[in-house]
């Protein structure tokens, strides 16, 4: 078992009943910032849609003092039989995103994630008060978090893509 997946499982199970038209399509879909005001609904809609698709959801605060990440668990709870694990990088450290694009690779290659399919990139810092915030890598925050970290994220990724679908990194 992988020790940064939530709970006992890296897949959520719910009970819930949902009548969307679904799409078939099989593959990794990693979205993070998955619990910002954007992505809630883009991940109930996703689910729903593409109930074959394995999504990947990334937080920083997966426990239940984080209350978007209780809405997003809500929104996950409301879909049957999604297929999601939620996983805690920080963009903004480039050792905790090369922590995690390992692990997702040794996922891929173990055959316990499909291949990546699509990226999707919400996650995102907006630093304009207060001066000049930095990473603890020493960039300007939102660039850390903006551009390097999601650039250091996919390109470690690329050879987890899937050759023949992937083709999407909606940032
Ligand atoms: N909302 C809009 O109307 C709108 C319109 C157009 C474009 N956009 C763009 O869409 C994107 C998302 O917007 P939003 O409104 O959904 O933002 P949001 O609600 O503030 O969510 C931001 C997300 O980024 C995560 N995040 C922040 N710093 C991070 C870090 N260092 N590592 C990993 N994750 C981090 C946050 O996680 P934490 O909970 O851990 O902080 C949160 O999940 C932004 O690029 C925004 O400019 C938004």
């Amino acid at each position: 078992m992988i020790s940064n997946y939530c709970g006992d499982s890296p897949y959520t199970h719910s009970s819930a009943v949902f009548t969307s038209p679904h799409i078939n399509c099989h593959g990794t879909v990693l979205l993070t910032g998955a619990n910002g005001s954007l992505a809630i609904p883009a991940v109930s809609y996703f689910l729903s849609k593409y109930p074959t698709c394995t999504a990947v959801l990334t937080v920083r605060d997966t426990t239940e003092r984080d209350p978007n990440t209780t809405g997003l668990r809500q929104t996950i709870a409301a879909v049957p039989n999604a297929l999601v694990s939620i996983r805690q990088p920080d963009l903004a450290s480039l050792s905790a995103v090369h922590t995690f694009a390992a692990e997702m690779h040794q996922d891929v290659i173990e055959g316990r994630l499909p291949r990546i399919v699509a990226i999707i990139c919400t996650a995102c810092s907006w630093c304009i008060n207060g001066g000049l915030h930095c990473s603890k890598d020493g960039f300007e925050r939102s660039m850390a978090v903006n551009h390097i970290g999601y650039l250091a994220l996919t390109l470690r990724l690329l050879e987890d893509m899937d050759k023949v679908r992937a083709n999407r990194f909606p940032v």
